[in-house]
């Protein structure tokens, strides 16, 4: 203290400093890597003011495209092909779709046993949630869902165990920590949190429909219906799903390409883990 009143920094202190600038640099240069930590997650928490855009709860669209669920090959996906999860389950395949643009990633799950408010198929076990997180953008794989008995690393460090990790998983966001419930449809907030205001937000679900003769499956909307579909800027390993769609309006998104040239079909292409290949190696 005496030193700093007559204008003269002790080593110490003069090491603290620059320690400090080295932790905010790294802190940058992890948030640009999406390698959040809990500690970082503190930081950016703070910060989250000068991140959350002034229009960050206008619906997105009032009208969506009527796309038909299809595999790399433009072949459509059938219901009954897609894996279930279960209680015991510890991998699962990450299967992404873009809609209602081709920058919106969305994530498929089924869940054997349950009903999911808004599911389709026989068992109504199938539906997709957006896959870009509700507090800052993050996105899958950076969010996915983690089944069963698969506890990330990063949920464990802020108190999960086999004891108290839901039966089916959750959404789990690695940035900071969201978490949204797969079993229940609109409203999956989980344990709010730790998104706060205005990131109190339920991942968007999107509106499928199945159609029990082909057992295809479409995607016809989002629920809600005024679904704000986060800004997505923080990508990992760079632009993995088009060009960077930095309004909440979308603009800068791209339309999803017509199904084998039909004027009011689209599609949109499933890409997966096990299918591959994956966007950035995931
Ligand atoms: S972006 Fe912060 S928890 Fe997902």
């Amino acid at each position: 203290m005496v030193f700093r009143s007559i204008g003269i920094v002790s080593s110490e202190e003069s090491n603290n400093e620059k320690t400090t600038t080295r932790d905010s640099e790294r802190r940058k240069f992890l948030k640009l890597l999406g390698l959040s930590t809990g500690a970082l997650a503190v930081g950016s928490l703070s910060a989250e003011r000068f991140f959350v855009p002034s229009t960050r709860d206008q619906p997105v669209l009032s009208s969506y495209p009527r796309a038909i669920l299809v595999d790399p090959e433009d072949n459509p996906i059938l219901a009954s092909n897609i894996p279930y999860a279960n209680q015991s389950t510890s991998s699962y395949p990450i299967m992404v779709f873009n809609y209602p643009l081709q920058d919106e990633p969305n994530i498929l799950v089924r869940l054997r046993g349950i009903k999911i408010p808004g599911g389709v198929g026989p068992s109504g076990d199938i539906t997709a949630y957006s896959g870009i997180c509700q507090h800052l953008g993050c996105v899958v794989p950076l969010l996915r869902y983690n089944p069963g008995q698969n506890i990330p690393f990063e949920a464990k460090l802020v108190g999960y165990n086999a004891q108290n990790w839901p039966a089916y998983g959750l959404l789990y966001c690695k940035c900071h920590g969201s978490q949204y419930d797969p079993t229940k449809g609109q409203d999956n907030l989980y344990n709010n949190g730790p998104a706060p205001s205005p990131a109190k937000h339920s991942v968007p679900q999107v509106v499928l429909e199945h159609d029990r003769t082909t057992d295809y499956i479409y995607a016809t909307g989002m629920n809600p219906e005024s679904a704000v579909i986060r800004t997505h800027q923080w990508q990992p390993n760079g632009e993995i799903y088009g060009s960077q769609v930095e309004k909440e309006n979308l603009s800068g998104g791209t339309l999803l390409t017509s199904y084998k040239g039909s004027a009011a079909l689209y599609k949109a292409t499933v890409v997966s883990s096990t299918n591959g290949p994956w966007p950035g190696n995931y």
